[in-house]
């Protein structure tokens, strides 16, 4: 019989109880191209996803495939390098099952990464959002099915899914820093498709600021489980319909590149401020 939730998060948790016996307060999920922050971990364990029970492989490009747990300034912090996308295959569980583990581990803050496409006029490439809210525009969700109560209440409250203080916390270090950042709505989507114009034209419609296939079913979890959330999306390319340049996912990995100096800066600032 198929292993009920509880039990495959023991399984990861006790494997990796058994490598590193750190106790994270932070967790981090790094997106496509902004892995580096891993360089800043200190005293840092390593393990492969494919080491842990219950976790996916990584596959998508740009997403290494590694847990490390370590310490940035004094905060103990787990960092997934590589995440899980729906786009992939996996299940909506298989996406967020990290999330849950970290959770077991004893994270409190989530802190999220992604690269996303703009559709707000006032964006440019290589901007910084940072997420105050979300539209779940996947299709599905990861906590249809049975609610385990010890993990979480059947209907989670998603009135405010990103963290105000630590949004402002995010504003005032990338003012200190000179680093642009713009406040936005996120919509989730599967993917692997980029949008057609209608599509852009109709998120932009309905609220969204910047699109992407990640992050919403993750934050959805977090918060089933307590956790608080910031997110942060690299805007790697402008999906403003009149004017859409075809969107090549190569180049969506060279702009978060080349700002993953700053949303480095940014994030490790930010832990040492929480
Ligand atoms: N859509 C459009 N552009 C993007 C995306 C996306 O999902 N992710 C990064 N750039």
């Amino acid at each position: 019989m198929e292993k009920r939730l509880k039990e495959k998060i023991n399984d990861a948790l006790s494997y990796i109880k058994s490598k590193c016996s750190l106790t994270p307060e932070i967790g981090i999920i790094l997106g496509t191209g902004l892995g580096k922050l891993a360089e800043k971990i200190e005293d840092k364990t390593v393990i492969s996803y494919d080491k842990i029970p219950h976790f996916a492989l990584s596959t998508a490009p740009g997403h290494a495939g590694n847990l490390l747990i370590g310490k940035i300034g004094d905060k103990k912090v787990v960092a997934m390098q590589g995440r899980f996308h729906l786009y992939e295959g996996y299940s909506p569980e298989e996406v967020t099952f990290p999330v849950r583990v970290m959770k077991a581990m004893g994270v409190k803050v989530l802190i999220e990464s992604n690269a996303a496409g703009g559709m707000n006029r006032n964006f440019k490439a290589r901007d910084i959002m940072i997420i105050t809210d979300h539209i779940n525009f996947t299709g599905v969700n990861p906590l249809i099915g049975p609610n385990d109560d010890t993990l979480g209440p059947r209907f989670p409250d998603m009135s405010e899914p990103y963290d105000e203080q630590l949004i402002e916390l995010v504003e005032r270090i990338a003012l200190r820093e000179g680093i642009r950042c713009h406040r936005g709505v996120y919509i989730g989507v599967t993917g692997p498709n980029f949008e057609t114009r209608a599509e852009y034209r109709f998120f932009h419609l309905i609220g969204a600021d910047a699109v992407g296939m990640s992050t919403v079913p993750e934050v959805i979890v977090a918060k089933h489980s307590g956790l608080r959330v910031v997110g942060l999306s690299c805007i790697t390319d402008m999906c403003i319909p009149d004017r859409l340049e075809p969107v090549d996912f190569k180049r969506v990995i060279d702009v978060a590149s080349r700002a993953e100096p700053k949303l480095t800066k940014l994030v490790e600032k930010l832990i040492r401020e929480i």
